[in-house]
């Protein structure tokens, strides 16, 4: 049987692009949680998931809210997601955010905003399973880098992908 050392490095040789999950908290403080966990669901309906470990804590943030937005991080993010992805710095600073929309805040600079209600939450092990509806999408049209993640670390596309 594979330990949870094993998977972690196992599942880190899929690599993925980086997002922020943007919400507001109990106090209505807007706040993001970098994740990886992203997956595309279904076109129709329009749906999206993404994973929040059981012991992160804003687990009962996250578990109150009724929307969040998912912000598809550029290349040029990396500081964002770092700071996303501490301990005890959610916050979002006034500057960061484009706009909220139905109470989601969407980042500035991000290549795409999915703006979701939550349609439904499973508890999946150590992780809730997040399941969005997709009310609104915006999406960057020039041709931008993509952060990435692959075995622990952040990169980027090789350049001669897909050639
Ligand atoms: C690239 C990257 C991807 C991550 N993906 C997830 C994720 O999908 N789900 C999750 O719960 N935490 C994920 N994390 C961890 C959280 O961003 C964050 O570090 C952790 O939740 C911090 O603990 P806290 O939530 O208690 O503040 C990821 C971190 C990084 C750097």
């Amino acid at each position: 049987m594979a330990t949870p050392l094993d998977l972690r490095q196992a599942f880190g040789h899929f690599g993925t692009g980086v997002a922020i999950i943007g919400f507001h908290d109990r106090e209505n403080r807007p706040l993001g949680l970098t994740i990886n966990s992203f997956a595309s669901v279904s076109l129709e309906p329009a749906l999206l998931s993404w994973c929040l470990a059981n012991e992160s804590q804003l687990y009962d943030d996250v578990a109150a809210v009724s929307r969040f937005s998912v912000n598809i991080l550029a290349a040029d993010q990396v500081d964002l997601s770092n700071r996303m992805a501490g301990s005890g710095s959610h916050e979002l600073g006034a500057d960061e955010i484009e706009d909220v929309i139905d109470s989601a805040p969407a980042l500035k600079g991000a290549l795409a905003h999915f703006d979701c209600y939550v349609h439904h939450k499973i508890e999946a092990g150590d992780h809730l399973l997040l399941i969005g509806g997709i009310d609104g999408v915006r999406y960057c049209t020039k041709q931008r880098a993509p952060l990435i993640y692959f075995r622990g670390a952040y990169t980027g596309l090789a350049e001669s992908a897909g050639k």
